[in-house]
């Protein structure tokens, strides 16, 4: 063997190393460090039972190799002198049935427990979350009366040092969520609710995908969930219940947004609901296997749309908010409006098999576009970012 070839292996290894590890954490999705007390416990359970594979592995590899080492053929042995034939041995039988054993039974306590623990209702909040093709939606009932109070698309907001119960069911097929940093996998099915707990120690936003194929766009099922400091969780709850109240306010006449809010009511209010404007796709007019659009209600409070595939608001080289002068967030008018234009450019959909948005590029002029976009621009305030 060659300096050469070593060398190249010293390369290699750590290579084909890192390519493998990639898996773990790609891009922003990323399940090795743990931040949610529920992501923690799976993360211990993962290290526990993954060390004492490692444990096993070197055992086992140490004994093949010793025996390999010890029991081989040498030149003086007499190819017809057999070695001592053994029938059983109760004492090696007992410990490598007894030692995997008792590891494999720890190992289910320990799994038992942790699962339990996850499956466990807090006496937090509870969120509705509902997968379909290809978004999350998720709503919040504040004062407990059946009725939503808060219905958000893409962005889940929860805050920190609260234990979230999760309710996830599906108005389509199977979804599975999941937001690595802070929870484990949890299966969307319809005609199911499956309860999952989420929390985080710390404000920050965690990004998430569907995990089980859905269709066409399943890998274009993203959500994120955005956690946020008690007093600005607050203001953020503020700020959603006063977008209801200001959506129903009349637009300046004869405005760009006044215009768009018309052809909002032409082309849009059979699938979109805007709380207290635009409630007739609430009946479920929505010509869409889930029967619900996104309700763009708070449109502009979410950080992303078009399940959390494209940024509501520009953002620079390093994922940072770009701003104004005057401090305020840059819309993302460009793929706000051609989203608006053709959706099913932007990201693959079935229209006409009842999934995803329509393609309106025959349909709407640049000037519609401009003050559709208008009108959707006053449809809440910014994100309340952690
Ligand atoms: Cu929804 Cu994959």
């Amino acid at each position: 063997m060659g300096a050469r070839f070593a060398r190249r292996w010293r390369l290699a290894v750590p290579a084909l190393l890192g390519v493998l590890l990639a898996g773990c954490a790609t891009g922003r999705l990323d399940a090795t460090k743990p931040i949610g007390e529920e992501a923690r416990d799976i993360d211990g359970l993962m290290r526990l039972s993954g060390w004492m594979a490692v444990g096993v592995g070197i055992f086992v590899a140490a004994a093949v190799v010793t025996i390999i080492v010890k029991f081989r053929a040498k030149p003086t042995d007499d190819p017809d002198d057999l070695p001592p034939q053994i029938h059983g041995n109760r004492k090696a039988e007992l410990t490598w049935t007894l030692i995997p054993t008792a590891m494999l039974v720890f190992l289910t306590i320990y799994t038992l427990g942790t699962v339990f623990d996850l499956a466990r209702a807090s006496d937090g909040p509870t969120i509705k979350v509902e997968g379909q093709q290809w978004w999350w939606q998720f709503s919040y009932d504040l004062d407990g009366d059946g009725n939503d109070d808060i219905v958000t698309a893409n962005d889940l907001v929860i805050q920190t040092g609260e234990k979230v119960n999760l309710e996830i069911h599906s108005n389509d097929v199977i979804h599975s969520f999941w937001i690595p940093q802070l929870n484990g996998k949890k299966d969307a099915v319809p005609g199911r609710v499956h309860h999952w707990l989420i929390s985080s120690d710390e404000p920050g936003i965690f990004y998430g995908e569907c995990v089980e194929f859905c269709g066409l766009s399943h890998a274009n099922m993203q959500m994120r969930t955005i956690v946020l400091t008690p007093d600005d969780y607050k203001r953020w709850e503020q700020e959603q219940l006063a977008g209801k109240e200001a959506a129903q306010e009349a637009l300046v006449e004869g405005s760009a947004a006044a215009a768009g809010a018309a052809l909002f009511e032409t082309h849009c209010i059979s699938c979109h609901v805007v709380d207290g404007v635009y409630e007739s796709a609430a009946g479920g007019n929505a010509n869409l296997l889930a029967g619900i659009a996104p309700n763009l209600t708070n449109l502009m409070s979410r950080t992303a749309f078009a399940g959390a595939l494209y940024e509501t608001y520009q953002t620079g080289p390093g994922g940072e908010y770009l701003r104004n002068p005057d401090g305020s967030l840059k819309v993302n008018v460009a793929e706000l409006r051609e989203w608006v234009r053709n959706a099913p450019d932007m990201k693959p959909a079935r229209a006409d098999n009842q999934q995803g948005m329509l393609d309106f590029s025959e349909v709407l002029t640049d000037q519609d576009l401009d003050n559709l976009v208008e009108y959707l621009k006053t449809l809440g305030s910014p994100p309340v970012l952690p």
